[in-house]
């Protein structure tokens, strides 16, 4: 694991899209692992600067993301599908056939299974872009859930519908979601961790220093041969630098 920490935003922006841009090479016929979320939106706008310019090539690119709430469409604006087209596949001038979001409309079951065939299908995810929530999920695989988990639905905890309630003009957070599952996101050839703000700080020490452990589902990611952690000083805070692993 490799852990990174940055003075300024901009820094750790071009530092991720860096090594988002080099991987997407070096895993030519795998897909792009999305995180939604705010943290990586600078990142994302970055890469579609470069597409934009010609210096990143998204051609056969497809991208597949973590996780949707239950019951949101891609024209609710809150749902991820939305955020995965605007904030992703436009700026990277990916067409929707190569976009996979879990349908939070469907039969979830149904759609679980079938969310795993595609991203076998698709060649599987190169690099996985990933955040991390304050009580330490992963994707929406809140604490508990255990390692060897699918692509399955979830109830969310109390924090997390509080964390992620600015994104619903009413306050009402769905109370399920679709996510991949922990060995879902395993799979993955390479992960991103990007985290910024105190309020991520003991989420970070606990995943990146305590035992792996259900209790903080990020802290699977030390089990991983290639994960790299882009930090800003608030969501290291509770680090003690260097980590060596
Ligand atoms: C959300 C998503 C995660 C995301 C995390 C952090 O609930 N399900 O995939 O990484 O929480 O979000 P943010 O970057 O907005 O802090």
């Amino acid at each position: 694991m490799k852990v990174d920490v940055f003075a300024n935003d901009d820094a750790l922006t071009t530092a991720a899209a860096d090594l988002v841009h080099l991987s997407i090479t070096e895993f030519a016929g795998r897909a792009l692992g999305i995180a939604t979320g705010a943290t990586p939106l600078g990142l994302y706008a970055e890469l579609g600067r470069r597409a934009s310019a010609g210096a990143l090539d998204t051609a056969g690119l497809s991208l597949v993301a973590l996780d949707e709430y239950l019951g949101l469409g891609p024209s609710d604006e809150a749902s991820f599908a939305a955020y995965v087209h605007s904030q992703v596949a436009a700026p990277l001038a990916i067409a929707s056939e190569r976009v996979a979001v879990l349908d939070g409309m469907g039969d979830a079951q149904q759609e679980c299974a079938a969310f795993e065939r595609r991203i076998r299908a698709w060649g599987g995810v190169g690099v996985q872009i990933v955040g991390i929530g304050s009580n330490g999920h992963l994707a929406f695989n809140e604490p508990g859930t255990p390692f060897d988990s699918r692509t399955h639905v979830v109830r969310l905890s109390e924090q997390t519908r509080l964390d992620n309630r600015s994104s619903f003009a009413s306050g009402a957070v769905p109370q399920f979601a679709l996510t991949q599952g922990i060995a879902t996101i395993m799979e993955a050839r390479r992960i991103l961790l990007l985290a910024r703000g105190a309020s991520k700080a003991e989420a970070i020490a606990r995943a990146l220093t305590g035992a792996p452990d259900p209790s903080c589902p990020a802290s699977v990611l030390q089990l991983h041969p290639d994960v790299v952690v882009l930090l800003d000083s608030a969501a290291a805070g509770a680090l003690e630098l260097p980590i060596s692993a």
